[in-house]
């Protein structure tokens, strides 16, 4: 691949982790209540859960959250720039970085910038971040794809609501990640998904806009292949945007019956069809994240790949009911592959983000050395099995209480804090107060 040469200096992912609100919702229990078979949206659709919201929270509490993590690895002299890549903006000007910034108690010497493309101004933001430590050698960028997917109560989207943030501290001579000089973008005006600005809940033209991500993958997998001069062989693994599990899948099968001629082989087919079953481990439980689902993919990838080689080292890895390292374990449920070997540094691991509107990008980023130790891999999983289940008419009032796009002023629940270390607690003469609790 000639675009990742030796002497491509090393910039990428430090350090990344994710929240999500502590409330959830069974796909099963939706399902029955809107007399739908339940394997339509477990099986059909892919979704298991749903994170559900409560009205404190938003995308501002949720990147707060998400990035507070990483606060020890901040260093406030190199701390350059804060970037929210969002499209559930909680105001049309200004940024929820500069909220999400005193959240924080940030260093004031930074930029503070909202980027916005559908599903794609998460990574937006990290390929600006990418660019600037390039640029700025030493600097830090923190980088937060925040989102809350709102459909509505009783439409064709509403099992793949979700929300949630993912947080990663971009660097020189990344922890985790190098993201390698070779990616493919392309833009194209498509009306398949969007969100007056009046309104909470996005309209879809729900198949035509499985069809465009396709497309879009089909087309930017093949510029990319032939610019880099590779094929699906050269990766490890292959993470996508996933609005609902099954959807990556698609495009993947896709751009196997697109190469079936070329060299692919069998051992990468079932490596990558496995691979991504890892990372669709946490997008199951959580739903849609618009901006951040591609990295929290990657997030589940990288963490159940920890999970299940990490259960002899000295650290303990497998402290979750959820986890343990017998195979017939729940962690390895959700058809999560037992034989798969270890992810090594080196390896390759392609990104596909896409974003309604529409722009997609492929790009792939390595595995670096002692990658495993810079994870959250237990926090994350501790995260998602702490949380409240909700009866579906819970969840419908959670849905319809949500802060409100108008003028009125607004006070939020004090139910469900529990774990919430930000909350938005009011809109006063259309002004948001939020504090740390
Ligand atoms: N058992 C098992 N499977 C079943 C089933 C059953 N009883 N009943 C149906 N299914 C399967 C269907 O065969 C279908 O599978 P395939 O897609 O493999 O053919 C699957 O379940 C879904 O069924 P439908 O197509 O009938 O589902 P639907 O019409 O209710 O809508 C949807 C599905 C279009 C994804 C809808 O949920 C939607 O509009 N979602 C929001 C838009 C979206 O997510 N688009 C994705 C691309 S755009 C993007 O990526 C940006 C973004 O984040 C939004």
């Amino acid at each position: 691949m000639s675009n990742t040469s030796k002497n491509t200096p090393k910039v990428g992912i430090d350090r990344i982790t994710f929240a999500t609100p502590n409330c959830y919702l069974s796909m099963k229990d939706l399902a029955i209540e809107r007399g739908i078979d339940p394997n339509k949206f477990t099986v059909g659709i892919g979704q298991s859960q749903q994170a559900v919201p409560p009205n404190h929270q938003d995308i501002v509490t949720l990147g707060a959250q998400a990035a507070l993590p990483l606060m020890p690895y901040i260093d406030s002299n190199r701390l350059k720039m804060v970037i929210v890549g969002t499209e559930s903006g909680v105001d049309a000007s200004k940024s929820s970085a500069l909220y999400i910034h005193k959240l924080l108690n940030l260093s004031s010497w930074v930029r503070c910038v909202e980027v916005k493309e559908a599903c794609y101004g998460g990574t937006a933001a990290l390929m600006m971040a990418r660019d600037y430590v390039l640029t700025h050698p030493g600097a830090q960028v923190l980088v937060i794809a925040a989102d809350i997917a709102r459909y509505g109560v009783g439409t064709p989207g509403e099992v793949t609501q979700g929300a949630g943030a993912v947080a990663m501290l971009v660097s020189e001579n990344p922890r985790v990640l190098q993201i390698n000089n070779d990616s493919v973008v392309k833009s194209a005006e498509i009306q398949d998904f969007w969100r007056p600005v009046y309104q909470s809940t996005a309209l879809a033209r729900g198949k035509f806009s499985t069809e465009q991500y396709i497309r879009m993958f089909c087309d930017v997998w093949q510029k990319y292949s032939a610019e880099n001069d590779c094929n699906f062989n050269d990766f490890e693994a292959i993470c996508f945007h996933l609005p609902y599990t099954k959807m990556g899948l698609k495009a993947l099968q896709a751009g196997f019956e697109a190469n079936s001629g070329a060299s692919l082989t069998s051992d990468t087919r079932e490596r990558l069809l496995a691979r991504y079953q890892d990372s669709t481990q946490y997008s199951r439980r959580i739903g849609n994240i618009y901006t951040g689902s591609l990295y929290l993919g990657l997030i589940s990838l990288l963490d159940y790949d920890y999970f299940r080689n990490s259960c002899d080292s000295s650290e303990p890895a497998c402290d979750s009911p959820e986890v343990s390292c017998d195979s017939s374990s729940a962690a390895n449920s959700n058809e999560s592959p037992l034989h798969l070997s270890p992810l090594l540094p080196g390896q390759k691991i392609g990104l596909f983000s896409y974003g309604s509107g529409a722009v997609a990008e492929f790009f792939s980023a390595t595995l670096v050395p002692d990658w495993r130790s810079a994870l959250f891999s237990n926090q994350h999983l501790k995260s998602l099995n702490n949380r409240t289940q909700l009866s579906v008419s819970q969840y419908e009032e959670m849905f319809n209480s949500a802060a409100p796009y108008s003028p009125q002023d607004f006070v939020s629940s004090q139910k469900n804090r529990s774990g919430a270390r930000f909350v938005l607690d009011s809109i006063k003469s259309q002004e948001r107060n939020y504090r740390s609790i």
